[in-house]
């Protein structure tokens, strides 16, 4: 893995994609003070202050898009749930890639891909941890939202997270992409918030009530609807 560390940054997933062509495959850009961090669905990543983690990493596995990659973000997803879990916390993996301590948001994932016409010049996988982040900010995130320091009492070394997050992605990334979601699919919903419970999706305009059944072999979200009907959703939010 290479490290950048920028002091300070609108944006590390801004940043990591407007210098794709210059940044070797495994480059994590990282800061600890983003100033306008972007998160899905064109929202924006609140600004908890400057002892949390933003950081982008990029990626060239081959120049065309595979559907493996869109399931990164689970991998990644998974990584960091699992690096919780050594602080002692439990956390819950909100489908596709939100992660949540006791309900409230901790971790969020946002993943963009740089094309050249067909071409992928790369991926850009972002993620935005509130590791040292005081009541005072999260107060003004418009959801509920906490910080590892919160959950446990004391403050988190930022690096040394990084790190463990970086390494287990590692360790895991070539067989994830060689063998996809299935790879880590019982891992992934062991941790999965909202199975068999009824939920409300919202896929582009639309919305869909139904229970949460199943995550397949590819990630997707299984929902059985009033009339019996079986929704694959590939997409969506979970209001
Ligand atoms: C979401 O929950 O909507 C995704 C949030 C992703 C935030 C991270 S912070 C680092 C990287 N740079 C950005 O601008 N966004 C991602």
């Amino acid at each position: 893995m290479n490290y950048i560390y920028l002091e300070e940054v609108d944006s590390t997933n801004k940043y990591a994609k407007e210098r794709v062509h210059d940044l070797e495959d495994m480059t994590v850009v990282y800061t600890y003070n983003q100033t306008a961090g972007r998160g899905r669905l064109n929202r924006k990543w609140s600004y908890a202050g400057t002892d949390n983690i933003y950081a982008s990493i990029v990626l060239k596995p081959s120049d065309r898009m595979l559907e493996v990659y869109s399931n990164l973000t689970q991998l990644l997803c998974l990584v960091l749930s699992q690096t919780f879990e050594e602080y002692g916390v439990k956390p819950k993996i909100k489908w596709p890639n939100d992660i949540q301590i006791n309900k409230k948001k901790i971790s969020g994932i946002l993943a963009e891909a740089v094309n050249d016409g067909y071409k992928l010049l790369g991926l850009v996988l972002g993620f935005g941890v509130n590791l040292n982040t005081t009541k005072e900010f999260l107060d003004k995130i418009d959801q509920p939202a906490t910080s590892l320091n919160i959950e446990i009492g004391y403050e988190i070394d930022k690096e040394e997270f990084l790190k463990k997050v970086l390494n287990r992605f590692c360790l895991m990334y070539n067989s994830f992409i060689k063998k996809g979601f299935l790879l880590i699919r019982e891992e992934y919903k062991s941790r999965a918030a909202f199975l068999s419970e009824e939920i409300t999706v919202k896929v582009f305009d639309k919305s869909i009530v139904g229970k949460a059944v199943d995550i397949t072999e590819n990630g997707a979200l299984t929902l059985v609807d009033n009339d019996n009907k079986e929704h694959i959703l590939l997409i969506g939010d979970i209001l």
